[in-house]
C-alpha cells in the first residue's frame, strides 16, 4: 500500500518557475512542456510544508543560528538511518549551496589558471563556476561501456600535471546517473592524495541511489585532515531548490575554517534560512517513507520510458535506466540525427524542452537528459512529443 500520492496534477502558474517560465534563453521560446532543469512537478511532502507553516507563524525572520542541535540533529540521523555513516557536530557546516561550496572549495585550493578536473559529460554549472572563476577546465571523458566507466588512466595522468589542483566528482554523477562503487572512490582518493589534488565530492542526488544501500559517500572513505570536502542538500530530494541552502562535510579542520572565514566575512551569509531550518529538521526525521515511495514512482517513469523506447523508438533512441537521480540520459545517436536538427526539432515539432546534451559537454554527444520527476501522465504526454518529433523527422526523411 502506497502513502504518498505522485500522480496528483500540480501547477506553478504565479510562481515564476524556471522550469516552465524560463525556457526563452536556453530554447529560443515558452510554451513548451518542460522536462529539463533539475526540480520535480512532485510537491513537498505535507510534513514539511506544515514545519515551515509552524515557523511562518511565528512572524520573525531575523538572523538566525545554524549550529544548533536542531540542524545536527537531523543530519546525522538522516546519514546514520539511510547509509548507516555517523556524523559528529564538528563534520557538519552550513552553506548558502552547494554550488557556492564547490565554488568556495576550488578557490581556496587553487590560482586563477590552474586547472581544475570534471569528469565528461559533467554537471553543466560546474563548467560555469569554472569559468567565472577563472579556472582552465580539464576534462577526464568517461569511458562509454555499457555503463559510463571512469577513466583512472587518463585521471591519474592529469592528477599528476602540477598545474591541475582540484578535481571536482559528482557522485551520483549527474547526468549520466552513474554511482560510484566503494573502490572505485578509493582510487580516486588515492590518486588524488598522491598528487595532491584536492578533492571536492558533489552528493546532492545522493537520496536518488536505487536501491539507497548501493550509495557510498566519499565521507566513508575520510580519514582525519583529508583534503576533502564533502557538498550536499535537500534542494532536489525535497524540491526545495528555491530555498537556497546546504551543507558540507570534511575532516580538514583549517579548510572548514577557511571556508566558514569567507561566508563569515567576505560575503556576510553565515546565518542560516530560519524556515528551511525548520525544512530540514522534518525532512530529516519524518520523511524518510516519502523518499522510498518516491524512488519507486521515478523507478515505475524510467521503466515506462524503457518500454516505450523499446516498443516505439527502438530504431532511433537508445537508454539505460540509471540507478539513481530522476533524469533519463538518452541517446539518439543510432538515429542518424545531427544534434543540432533534433534539439531543434524537439523544439519546433514536439514543442518539448528537454536538456540539450551538449550542455553537459565540451562536445557535441547526440544526446539529451529528460527531467522524469513528474506524474506518469507527464511522462507518457513527453514520450508521446518524443515520438511524435521523430516520426516527423522521418516523415521529412531527415531520419
Ligand atoms: C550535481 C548538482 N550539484 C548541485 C546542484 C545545485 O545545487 P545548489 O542549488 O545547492 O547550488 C545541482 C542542481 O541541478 C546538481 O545537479
Amino acid at each position: 500500500m502506497t502513502k504518498f500520492n505522485f500522480e496528483e496534477e500540480t501547477t506553478r502558474e504565479g510562481t515564476f518557475s524556471i522550469q516552465y517560465e524560463g525556457t526563452e534563453p536556453v530554447f529560443g521560446r515558452t510554451g513548451l512542456a518542460p522536462f529539463w532543469i533539475a526540480d520535480m512537478d512532485i510537491k513537498t511532502p505535507e510534513a514539511i510544508t506544515e514545519a515551515m507553516k509552524k515557523r511562518l507563524d511565528n512572524g520573525i525572520f531575523g538572523y538566525t543560528i545554524w549550529k544548533n542541535p536542531k540542524f545536527y540533529g537531523p543530519v546525522k540521523q538522516w546519514w546514520k538511518s539511510r547509509f548507516d555513516v555517523d556524523l559528529t557536530d564538528d563534520m557538519i557546516t552550513y552553506a548558502p549551496s552547494v554550488l557556492y561550496t564547490v565554488s568556495e572549495a576550488i578557490r581556496l585550493n587553487s590560482e586563477k589558471g590552474d586547472g581544475v578536473i570534471l569528469t565528461m559529460p559533467t554537471y553543466n554549472a560546474f563548467l560555469k563556476v569554472l569559468k567565472g572563476n577563472d579556472r582552465k577546465v580539464v576534462s577526464c571523458p568517461l569511458i562509454e561501456e555499457d555503463d559510463y566507466a571512469f577513466d583512472f588512466e587518463q585521471f591519474e595522468a592529469l592528477c599528476r600535471e602540477p598545474e591541475n589542483k582540484v578535481y571536482v566528482h559528482c557522485n551520483p554523477h549527474n547526468p549520466t546517473g552513474r554511482v560510484w562503487t566503494k573502490e572505485e572512490l578509493q582510487k580516486m582518493k588515492d590518486i588524488c592524495i598522491q598528487n595532491d589534488v584536492f578533492f571536492v565530492s558533489d552528493e546532492i542526488h545522493m537520496d536518488f541511489v536505487r536501491p539507497k544501500e548501493d550509495f557510498v559517500s566519499m565521507v566513508e572513505l575520510m580519514e582525519e585532515d583529508d583534503p576533502i570536502l564533502v557538498t550536499t542538500g535537500l534542494g532536489k530530494t525535497f524540491n526545495l531548490a528555491s530555498l537556497p541552502h546546504s551543507y558540507f562535510i570534511t575532516k580538514n579542520e583549517p579548510l572548514k575554517e577557511k571556508i566558514v572565514r569567507e561566508f563569515d566575512h567576505r560575503y556576510n551569509v553565515g546565518t542560516a534560512n530560519s524556515l528551511v531550518l525548520a525544512a530540514i529538521e522534518a525532512a530529516y526525521m519524518e520523511c524518510g517513507d516519502w523518499v522510498d515511495e518516491l524512488n519507486d514512482h521515478l523507478e515505475g517513469n524510467f521503466d515506462y520510458i524503457s518500454d516505450y523506447i523499446d516498443e516505439h523508438l527502438s530504431e532511433h533512441l537508445s537508454f539505460k535506466k540509471p540507478d539513481s537521480t530522476y533524469l533519463a540520459w538518452i541517446s539518439f545517436e543510432k538515429s542518424g540525427i545531427p544534434d543540432a536538427v533534433m534539439h531543434k526539432a524537439l523544439v519546433d515539432i514536439g514543442e518539448i524542452a528537454v536538456s540539450p546534451g551538449h550542455m553537459y559537454d565540451l562536445s557535441e554527444n547526440g544526446r539529451f537528459r529528460m527531467n522524469v520527476a513528474s506524474s506518469r501522465k507527464r511522462i507518457e504526454e513527453g514520450m508521446e512529443r518524443i515520438h511524435r518529433t521523430i516520426e516527423r523527422l522521418k516523415e521529412e526523411s531527415k531520419v
